[in-house]
C-alpha cells in the first residue's frame, strides 16, 4: 500500500502551479513529509471504504457481456474479456476536470525561473550546434507547450522535468495523461524524445516529437533524490488509487520478513478444484470468492500464481499449465492492497517452522462449511480441500447461498495486467487517441447458420461498407477488433477507411519488445507466448478506447449474441 501512495503522491506534494512562489517553495520541504503521511492516511481510508458495484448484479450496458452464471451451473465457454476492478470505477468527469492547460504552464514556469532565463539568452552565442541544456526551465516550458499543442486528444495531468536525450539536440520528457474521451478510469504515462533546434538569433524550437515511449531517459523518477522536490507541475488528481499504465511494474513475490511474523500470521488456502483450466471468467469468479473469504476472516490468502490457461485461448488447442497470474492481472496492485502470499513460499516457511512453533491446521471439506462458521477458528492455517466431482468442487460455491450476502467479492483488488494495458496504450497512442472502432465477431458463429442465420452475410465486407457509411466518416482511422483470422477479408474497407488490426502492432510483443523481456523474466528466462486471452484482451481494450464503437450484435446484425431467440431487452 505504501508503494502505491508513494508514487501517487510524489515527494513534491500536491500543489497547484500558480502557488509556486519562492517562499512557498521553501516551505514545501517541511510540508512534504506531513503531506505524505496525510496522503497515506487518505488513501487507506478510501481503499477501506471504496466499494465498486458488483458486476454480476449491475451489468453495465455498454461493455461486452460479462459473466453468465446461474447458481449451480457452469460458466458458458465464453471468450470475452473479464471485467476487473478498474472497469467499475466510474470515470467521474468532475474529478478529472483539473488537467493542465497552456495557461497553467505559462503561469507556472516563468515565475519559478526568474533571472535564469535572461542570463541564458544573454550568453547565447548564436551557434546552432551548441548542445541544448534540457534542464533549462525555458526549454522545459517549450517542451510542455509543444506537447500540449501537438496532442489534442489527451489531457495532461503532470509533467516530469526534462532530461538530456541521446544526442546534443535531444531532450526526453515524461507526462501523465488521460484521453479526453476516456471512458476508463486509468492514467497513462508517456515519455518522448523532443528534437530541439536553436536558431542564430537564439530562439529555440521543437522540430520533432518522437513516438510513444521514445524518451526512455525520462522514464524513471530518480529514487531518494536529494532535496526531493522535482520540478514537476501537477494538476489536482482524484485521490482514488487509479492504475497508471506505462509506469514501471514491480510485481515481485511478497516475502515474509521473519519467522516471528510468519508464525503469528493466519492463513487461508484452497486446494485446486474443478475450476482449474476453466475459462478466465470462471477463474476470476472463483478466485474472487477465495479472496473475499480470506478478507472476511482477516486471513492472508495463500494463492497459486501458477494458473492453467483454458484451451479456448491456446494456440495448441489444449489446456496449458504453467501460466503466471501476472501475465493477465496486476499483482503489484493486489499485493499492495491485500494480504496474499505465494503458495510455494508459504509451504517453504511452513515446513521450516510448523513443528517448532506448533502451527496448526484446520481442514475443511469443500464448500459445505460456510465462512461464518470459521470465524472462531484459531488455527494458523485453514485449508479448504476440494474433491473431484464437478460442479461441487468449484471454489465459487463457497460464496453461494447465505454466504452471498455476507462475503463480498473484492473487485477493487483486481486490475488488468499493466503490461498488457501498456500495449493497449501504445496502440491507441500510435493512432493519436483519435480513431473509431468496429468489433466484428465471425469465427464459429458466422459458420453456424442455424443459431446465427444472418451473421455471416451481415459481416461480409459489402454489408459492412453499407452499414458503416451511415456511422463513420470517410477516411477515419478504423481499428477492427475481430476473431476473423484472415484480415485480408476486410480489404474492401480500405477504400474508405484507414484500417488497423491487432497484428499490425506485433512489434509490441515481438522478441525485441519490453513486454517480451519482462514476461520472460517472470518465466525464469523462458519466452512467453502472446496467447489467445492476451490477444482478445488487448483487442477489446483498444476497441473500448475508440471514439466511436460499433458492436457486432445490435449494430451490425439483428442476430442475437447467444444464438437465435436469446436476445433480451437489455442486450
Ligand atoms: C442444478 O443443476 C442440476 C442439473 O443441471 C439441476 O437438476 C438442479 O435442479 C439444479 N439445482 C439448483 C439448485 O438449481
Ligand atoms: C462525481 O462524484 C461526485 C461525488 O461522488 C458526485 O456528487 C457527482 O455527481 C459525480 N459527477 C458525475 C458527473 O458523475
Ligand atoms: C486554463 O484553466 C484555467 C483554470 O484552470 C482557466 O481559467 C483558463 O481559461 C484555461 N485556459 C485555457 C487556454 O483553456
Ligand atoms: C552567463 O554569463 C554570465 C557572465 O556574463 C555568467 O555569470 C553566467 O554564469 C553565464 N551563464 C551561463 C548559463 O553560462
Ligand atoms: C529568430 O529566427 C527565427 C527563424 O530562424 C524567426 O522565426 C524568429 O522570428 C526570430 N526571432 C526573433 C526574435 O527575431
Ligand atoms: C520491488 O518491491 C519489493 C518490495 O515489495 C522490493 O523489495 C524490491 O527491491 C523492488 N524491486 C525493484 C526492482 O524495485
Ligand atoms: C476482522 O477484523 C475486523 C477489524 O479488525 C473485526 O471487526 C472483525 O470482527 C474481524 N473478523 C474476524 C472474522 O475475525
Ligand atoms: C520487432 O519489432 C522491432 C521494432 O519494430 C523490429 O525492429 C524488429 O525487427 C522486430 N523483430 C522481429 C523478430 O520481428
Amino acid at each position: 500500500m505504501l508503494g502505491r501512495s508513494q508514487h501517487l503522491l510524489s515527494r513534491d506534494g500536491t500543489f497547484r502551479p500558480e502557488n509556486l512562489g519562492p517562499k512557498v517553495l521553501a516551505m514545501i520541504g517541511n510540508l512534504c513529509f506531513s503531506l505524505f503521511v496525510f496522503g497515506v492516511l487518505l488513501f487507506t481510508i478510501i481503499a477501506a471504504t471504496y466499494k465498486p458495484e458488483d458486476p454480476l448484479f449491475h451489468p453495465s450496458a455498454k461493455i461486452n457481456s460479462f459473466l453468465t452464471s446461474d447458481t449451480n451451473a457452469t460458466f458458458k465457454s465464453d471468450t470475452t474479456v473479464v471485467k476487473t476492478g478498474e472497469d467499475f470505477m466510474a470515470p467521474n468527469q468532475t474529478a478529472f476536470a483539473t488537467f493542465l492547460n497552456m495557461t497553467d504552464v505559462d503561469n507556472a514556469v516563468p515565475e519559478a525561473i526568474g533571472e535564469m532565463e535572461a542570463s541564458e539568452v544573454a550568453n547565447c552565442t548564436g551557434n546552432p550546434d551548441e548542445p541544448i541544456d534540457c534542464t533549462d526551465p525555458e526549454v522545459f516550458h517549450l517542451l510542455m507547450k509543444a506537447a500540449i499543442e501537438k496532442f489534442k486528444d489527451i489531457h495532461f495531468y503532470r509533467f516530469g522535468k526534462a532530461v538530456r536525450g541521446n544526442y546534443d539536440h535531444s531532450c526526453h520528457m515524461a507526462w501523465r495523461f488521460r484521453p479526453i474521451e476516456g471512458k476508463t478510469a486509468a492514467f497513462y504515462k508517456d515519455y518522448r524524445n523532443f528534437e530541439v533546434a536553436r536558431s542564430e538569433n537564439c530562439t529555440l524550437s521543437v522540430v520533432r516529437i518522437g513516438g510513444y515511449h521514445s524518451g526512455g531517459n525520462a522514464r524513471k523518477k530518480k529514487k531518494h533524490q536529494k532535496g526531493g522536490i522535482e520540478k514537476m507541475i501537477k494538476a489536482q488528481e482524484p485521490a482514488n488509487a487509479l492504475p497508471v499504465v506505462g509506469e514501471a511494474v514491480n510485481d515481485s513475490l511478497p516475502v515474509v520478513e521473519s519467522e516471528g511474523s510468519f508464525s503469528r500470521g493466519k492463513y487461508l488456502l484452497y486446494t485446486p478444484g474443478g475450476d482449474r483450466c476453466k475459462n478466465m471468467n470462471h477463474y476470476l469468479w472463483s478466485f474472487m470468492c477465495a479472496l473475499g473469504e480470506a478478507q472476511y476472516l482477516n486471513r492472508t490468502l495463500v494463492m497459486d500464481l501458477n494458473i492453467c490457461l483454458s484451451k479456448i485461448y491456446t494456440s495448441s488447442g489444449v489446456d496449458e499449465e504453467g501460466k503466471d497470474f501476472r501475465y493477465y492481472f496486476d499483482f503489484e496492485h493486489l499485493k499492495d492492497s491485500a494480504s496474499v502470499l505465494d503458495k510455494g513460499q508459504f509451504w517453504d516457511d511452513w515446513k521450516k517452522w510448523h513443528k517448532k512453533d506448533g502451527l496448526s491446521l484446520h481442514l475443511v471439506e469443500g464448500f459445505k462449511t460456510t465462512p461464518m462458521k470459521l470465524v472462531g477458528v484459531k488455527d494458523t492455517l485453514i485449508m479448504r480441500k476440494f474433491g473431484s466431482v464437478e460442479p461441487d468442487n468449484y471454489w465459487y460455491r463457497v460464496c453461494e447461498g447465505e454466504t452471498e450476502s455476507v462475503v463480498q467479492r473484492p473487485w477493487h483488488l483486481i486490475w488488468k495486467s499493466r503490461r498488457l494495458m501498456d500495449i493497449v496504450s501504445a496502440i491507441s497512442s500510435r493512432l493519436n487517441w483519435d480513431y473509431d472502432s468496429v468489433h466484428i465477431e465471425r469465427g464459429e458463429k458466422a459458420s453456424n447458420k442455424k443459431l446465427w442465420p444472418n451473421l455471416d452475410a451481415d459481416t461480409s465486407p459489402e454489408a459492412l461498407l453499407s452499414t458503416l457509411q451511415d456511422k463513420l466518416e470517410d477516411g477515419r482511422n478504423l481499428y477492427i477488433a475481430t476473431n476473423e483470422p484472415d484480415t485480408s477479408f476486410f480489404d474492401p474497407l480500405k477504400d474508405k477507411y484507414a484500417t488497423h488490426f491487432l497484428d499490425d502492432y506485433k512489434d509490441l510483443w515481438n522478441e525485441t519488445s519490453e513486454w517480451y523481456e519482462e514476461t520472460m523474466k517472470l518465466n525464469n528466462g523462458n519466452p512467453v507466448e502472446f496467447d489467445g486471452y492476451m490477444r482478445v484482451s488487448v483487442d477489446t481494450e483498444v476497441f473500448l478506447r475508440a471514439k466511436k464503437q460499433i458492436e457486432t450484435f445490435n449494430d451490425l446484425t439483428k442476430d442475437c449474441k447467444d444464438g437465435i431467440n436469446t436476445c433480451t431487452a437489455s442486450s
